[in-house]
């Protein structure tokens, strides 16, 4: 058992208490002067060994998962799909539980089928990390959006965000919802029915806008989500100029609430759910999401892995 969190897994926002989040927070601020720099490489992850196995295409959450275990000193080996023993016909479970007779303590695993994260719990010894998993979770994403505002406002209780767009297809969105009504923020959705959750309310505990102007006025915060094309079937929105006349973060939408901070997780595709304008401007988050993801990663690591 890690020091500090009851489980030396992390799949999911709800298997975590809110005094779990926290301490996740106060380790990854302790970090942050050590994420953006190898010459200060800390010792606390000596000797261990993390794999990095990415089932679906990722920028951020993988080499922000690399560059931390590596500031933490632990031998990183990062597993390459598409040329494995996977083009053989190996199943998935033939391939982690070979990674894992190698001897490795921590499996950092995304996957496009909800639920393998926890389906691999079963059977391995080794720390699993979900780093996303089909449209279920992404824990550290939440974990860094969170910590972000945590830094920004000094606090979560009260905040009122929104999530704006394709809700529906997004890990993102649920991870975020379940952190931050854990943390007493509350919660909004915005977009269009199509890309919501029905009875989003009920089983979701969350505001839903149907209106972008409301939402923006309510809201603290816009964590603003990109159109999941890659999970959605068609005719869920009728273009990309459609969707971005009605739901697009720009200047003008700022306007409506000169206050309000905007975070998105990337990738962002300009001109249709943000433009660069906004995504560069002085409401914006996203450049600080990046190495909070990396900070956040850290503290995660080492929470589960029992160093620091
Ligand atoms: N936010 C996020 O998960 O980005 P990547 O797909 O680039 O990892």
């Amino acid at each position: 058992m890690a020091p500090g969190l009851r489980q030396h897994h992390l799949l999911g926002i709800s298997e975590l208490t809110r005094e779990e989040i926290e301490l996740i927070f106060h380790r990854a601020e302790a970090y942050l002067p050590y994420c953006r720099s190898a010459q200060h490489r800390l010792p606390d992850l000596r000797g261990k060994t993390v794999v990095l196995a990415f089932f679906e295409p990722s920028t951020r959450t993988r080499v922000s998962f690399e560059l931390a275990a590596r500031r933490l000193s632990a031998d990183v080996v990062s597993f390459q799909a598409a040329a494995s023993s996977l083009a053989k016909g190996e199943s998935l479970f033939d391939t982690v539980q070979t990674l894992e007779a190698m001897g490795i303590d921590a499996l950092v695993i995304r996957h496009r089928a909800s639920g393998v994260p926890w389906l691999l719990r079963r059977f391995l010894a080794c720390s699993i990390i979900n780093a996303g998993d089909g449209q279920h979770e992404h824990p550290t994403q939440a974990l860094l959006d969170g910590f972000t505002l945590w830094k920004y406002f000094g606090r979560l209780q009260g905040l009122r965000v929104c999530i704006v767009g394709d809700v529906l297809h997004s890990r993102v969105a649920r991870s975020n919802i379940a952190l931050l009504r854990l943390s007493g923020a509350e919660v909004a959705v915005c977009g269009p029915a199509t890309l919501l959750p029905q009875n989003a309310e009920q089983v979701w505990g969350v505001r839903v806008f149907w209106n972008l102007r409301e939402a923006v006025k309510w809201a603290d915060v816009l964590n603003v989500l990109r159109l999941q094309r890659e999970r959605m079937e068609s005719g869920l929105v009728a273009s990309s100029e459609e969707y971005h006349r009605f739901f697009g973060i720009t200047e003008q939408v700022v306007t409506w609430n000169p206050a309000v901070r905007i975070l998105h997780p990337g990738p962002v595709n300009y001109g249709v759910e943000l433009v660069p304008e906004v995504a560069l401007g002085a409401n914006s988050h996203i450049r600080q999401q990046v190495p909070h993801g990396v900070a956040i990663r850290m503290a995660v690591l080492s929470l589960l892995l029992g160093g620091g």
